[in-house]
Order: C-alpha cells, then sequence, then structure tokens
C-alpha cells in the first residue's frame, strides 16, 4: 500500500499520513456498506433557486439571483433558474426517483421569496402550501427532509434595503425562519439555518461573482458578521417551535501552500482563517479569530458586533454540515498586489495541469477531505459532522441508447465517502452523506453547462434519466441497508 501525506492546517500543523485508497467504486462500495455504522444516513442535496424554476409562480417575489442572473455578463449565457429542472411542478416525479435510489434523507432549501415575497409580513399561502405538499410526499415515501433556510436567494426588496449589510436583515431572517417553523416543524426534525455562508459572504460581496455582484471588503464583513446575527437567531426560532435538531451548512475549503516558502504558508493562513476557523470560531467557540480580525481590519473593514452578539452567535448547535468539494492550492504572494486581504480568487489559487480535475478545474484530493475531518475533529471535539454536499460537474455523454455512464464522478463519489468511511472508523463522528447533487441544475454562475447530478436532466424536455453514478449510489444504500437489520 502507498502511503501519502498531506499538512494539516489549524492548531497543530504536524502532517497526517493517509493510506491511498484503492481506486474500484465497487470494491469501496462493498466496504462502505460493511463498515458503516447501521444509523448512518445516506442522502442527497438540492437548493432552491438551482432547481425549482416557476420564479413568477404563486406569488413567489423576486430574489437577488434573478436581478443578477438578468444582469449582461454576469451568468453563463445570461442564464436564470428559469426554469431550471422545473421541480416545482414536477417533485412528486423527484420525490419518486429519490425512493427508487432509496435516500434516507433529502437536503433542500426553502426559497425565501416564495414565502415572503418582499422579505417581510405574512406568510404567502401559497408559497408555505408548496413545501407542505413537499414535505408530506417526502414523508410519505419514507424519506426525511432536511430544508436550508437560506441558500442565497435572498428577496430583492431587501438587498434594495441593504441587504446583509444591514443588521436589520438577521431580524427579518428570524422573522421568515419562524414562519417556516410554524408550517413545518411539525414535521420537519432536521434544520439547517444557512448555506455556505462563505459564498454568500464572499463571493456576493468581494469578488462580486455571484448575487448581488457587490466588490467591498467593507460590505463583505459586514455581512458576514449579519449573517451570522441571522443564523443564531434562526437557531433560537427554530428551537422554540418544536424538537427541532439544528445545524449550519459551511464549505470548509482546506487551504494547502502551493509551497514550502513563508509567504505561501501566510496565504494559507489568510484563507484557512476566512474559510474555516472564521465561522467555526464564532459559531462553535463565540469568537472570531484575532488573525481573522487583524486581516479585515487591514483591509480597513470592521465586524459591526453589538452587545452579546457573540452569545447569541455561538447559540449550541447539534451537528455542523460540511461541504466539500476541492481544497484550495494557495501561492506565495509575492506580488502585493496579487496577495488581498480576501480571498481575491484565481490570484491566489492555482491548479496544476497535471492535476487530477473536474470540468470546473477544481483538483480531485480525498485526502485533503480526509485530513479536514480528522483537523474537525481534533480540533472541533464533541459537535457530530454530516457531509451535507460532496459531489463533482464532468461533462456527461448520452449514449444512443440513453444511457449516462458517468464514471468519473461515480469514482470521485465512490472515493470521498471511502474517506468518510475511513474516518468514521478513525472516530471521527460524521453521521451522514448527502451527494450533491440529486439532479443536473442551474449551477449559479456557470449556469446550466456544469453538471453535478446522478440523475441527469434533460433540460429540453425535462426527461430525468438515472446517472451510473446514480445507479451506483442506489446499490451501496441498499447493500448497507442490509447490514443494519431490522
Ligand atoms: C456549492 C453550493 C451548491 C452548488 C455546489 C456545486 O458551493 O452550495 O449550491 O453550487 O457548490
Amino acid at each position: 500500500m502507498t502511503l501519502s501525506s498531506i499538512r494539516l492546517m489549524g492548531e497543530d500543523a504536524r502532517p497526517v499520513v493517509l493510506a491511498d485508497e484503492p481506486a474500484d467504486p465497487e470494491v469501496l462500495a462493498a466496504r462502505a456498506a460493511a463498515e458503516l455504522p447501521p444509523r448512518f444516513v445516506w442522502g442527497a442535496a438540492t437548493s432552491a433557486y438551482q432547481i425549482e424554476g416557476a420564479v413568477a409562480a404563486d406569488g413567489r417575489g423576486p430574489s437577488i439571483w434573478d436581478t443578477f442572473a438578468s444582469t449582461p455578463g454576469k451568468t453563463w449565457r445570461g442564464e436564470s433558474g428559469d426554469p431550471a429542472c422545473g421541480h416545482y411542478h414536477r417533485y412528486v416525479e423527484d420525490v419518486r426517483l429519490m425512493a427508487d435510489v432509496g435516500l434516507d434523507a433529502y437536503r433542500f432549501s426553502i426559497a425565501w421569496p416564495r414565502i415572503q415575497p418582499t422579505g417581510a409580513g405574512p406568510a404567502n399561502p401559497a408559497g408555505i402550501a408548496f413545501y407542505d405538499r413537499l414535505v408530506d410526499e417526502l414523508l410519505a415515501a419514507g424519506i426525511d427532509p432536511w430544508p436550508t433556510l437560506y441558500h442565497w436567494d435572498l428577496p430583492q426588496t431587501l438587498q434594495d434595503r441593504g441587504g446583509w449589510a444591514e443588521r436589520d436583515t438577521a431580524y427579518r431572517f428570524a422573522d421568515y425562519a419562524a414562519l417556516v417553523a410554524d408550517a413545518l416543524a411539525d414535521r420537519v426534525r432536521h434544520w439547517s439555518t444557512l448555506n455556505e455562508p462563505w459564498c454568500a459572504a464572499f463571493e456576493g460581496n468581494m469578488t462580486g461573482r455571484h448575487a448581488p455582484g457587490i466588490q467591498s471588503p467593507v460590505t463583505t464583513v459586514r455581512v458576514v458578521h449579519h449573517l451570522l446575527v441571522g443564523h443564531g437567531l434562526a437557531v433560537a426560532a427554530l428551537r422554540s417551535r418544536g424538537e427541532a435538531e439544528v445545524g449550519i451548512s459551511l464549505n470548509l475549503i482546506p487551504a494547502e501552500p502551493a509551497d514550502d516558502s513563508p509567504a505561501a504558508a501566510d496565504a494559507a493562513r489568510l484563507v484557512d482563517g476566512q474559510q474555516i476557523r472564521l465561522w467555526l470560531d464564532a459559531v462553535l467557540r463565540g469568537r472570531y479569530p484575532d488573525d481573522v480580525i487583524g486581516d479585515f481590519a487591514r483591509a480597513g473593514a470592521e465586524l459591526p458586533i453589538i452587545s452579546d452578539d457573540a452569545k447569541l452567535i455561538a447559540a449550541p448547535l447539534d451537528w455542523i454540515g460540511i461541504n466539500y468539494y476541492a481544497p484550495h492550492i494557495v501561492l506565495q504572494g509575492t506580488d502585493p498586489r496579487r496577495m488581498s486581504p480576501f480571498i481575491p480568487g484565481d490570484a491566489v489559487l492555482s491548479v496544476r495541469s497535471t492535476e487530477d480535475v473536474t470540468a470546473l478545474g477544481w483538483p480531485v484530493r480525498p485526502l485533503s477531505f480526509a485530513a479536514l475531518l480528522r483537523r474537525l475533529h481534533r480540533d472541533y471535539p464533541g459537535v457530530p459532522l454530516y457531509v451535507h454536499e460532496n459531489g463533482a460537474a464532468f461533462h456527461d455523454v448520452v449514449s444512443a441508447g440513453g444511457e449516462i455512464d458517468d464514471s468519473d464522478r461515480r469514482r470521485y463519489i465512490a472515493r470521498h465517502i471511502d474517506v468518510v468511511r475511513e474516518a468514521v472508523l478513525d472516530g471521527v463522528d460524521v453521521r451522514g452523506y448527502f451527494a450533491w447533487s440529486l439532479l443536473d441544475n442551474y449551477e449559479w454562475a456557470e449556469g446550466y453547462r456544469m453538471r453535478f447530478g446522478i440523475v441527469h436532466v434533460d433540460f429540453a424536455t425535462q426527461r430525468r434519466t438515472l446517472k451510473s453514478s446514480g445507479r451506483w449510489y442506489s446499490q451501496l444504500i441498499k447493500a448497507h441497508r442490509q447490514t443494519r437489520g431490522p
């Protein structure tokens, strides 16, 4: 067996040595089915704007993504989340697909602009009714609903008033959370407050690659804090309305220095701070890391903390959702313009051309995922983990017979599930895995060209076809179920 080593960022930077995994997905599936604990949860994930379509149906208001996507030059070919997968009208068929795959759980997001078209006021009954029907359909199929309250589709009216840069948006979010919980908490147990607040803050307000497309360090840092205040308030709203198990879904992207230079190490520290420690220290330890506050200050930006925000943000959680796709490979910042105090996008990130990469150019590195899981267990002990997103974009080929043999994706998912299996055997408390994504969907600024689904969607006809990765996943889930007993 060959051994590979990888440096582990964080409080203790000793390298960890992990075994390289065998490549055959069938071998990996058999191992996962036999060795993961009986209660391990198998799921798949989506988000509202990426699949629902029906953007004007039943009183839904516009979101920042409708506005962004209709702004020339912002998304691939100007594509938007309309019609996406038409899931709003096809949810029954989609739940049937999930049941056929054998999913235990389905992670989806609720569109705030369907519940409150302008981000305030009473619930829109038609908006609530859609999620009512979806939840009932899932439960009838034996699938546990795992809604996320915010997957980036802020009502445009709130953005017009400053969006998450204003503290008021956090209070609006708490009101919205309460309306959703009032309607669904009798049947929904697992709730995620925010999806990837790093993306909402930094991609939305620093790089400008996502809605609302702002490029301002000052705004970004205000958005960071108010998202977290909103998270804390939503946790309280959910807990006051039933037996909720609440968490947050974070994209904890590991930062790996491209070389041994001190400059690369400092660049990696900076990226690690903003991508991982900022969020976990806030929600689990009730404080922001000093070095991250320092990096923000160097950019003239300050977290708008008032009174006992720290306590509010660190409201106890039942689990952390981890979204993992690839590490950042961090170059040294020799040219000061290339090393901004923020993650400036491509300038500090590089992928060597010889690497195994996905269609998005993201490096395939299961070892980075393995190191991340161990590091979380070490630095933030005591909180259960769920993999809330993991998957890969590859360009699929539909055969003449209509089959999709997505062997790259199958192998990617198999290798990452194997990492989870190994981590669980090592004592890391990972309790479930959600594949991103159930369906090919609207991949934000990349439009429809980047396909992540284990189910192929023909966007012209809305026909769904299970890919070979989906068949593989389904077999794994069913084999694992046999180890669970009655
Ligand atoms: C994550 C997002 C998800 C999807 C995947 C590929 O950052 O949470 O909506 O776009 O990436």
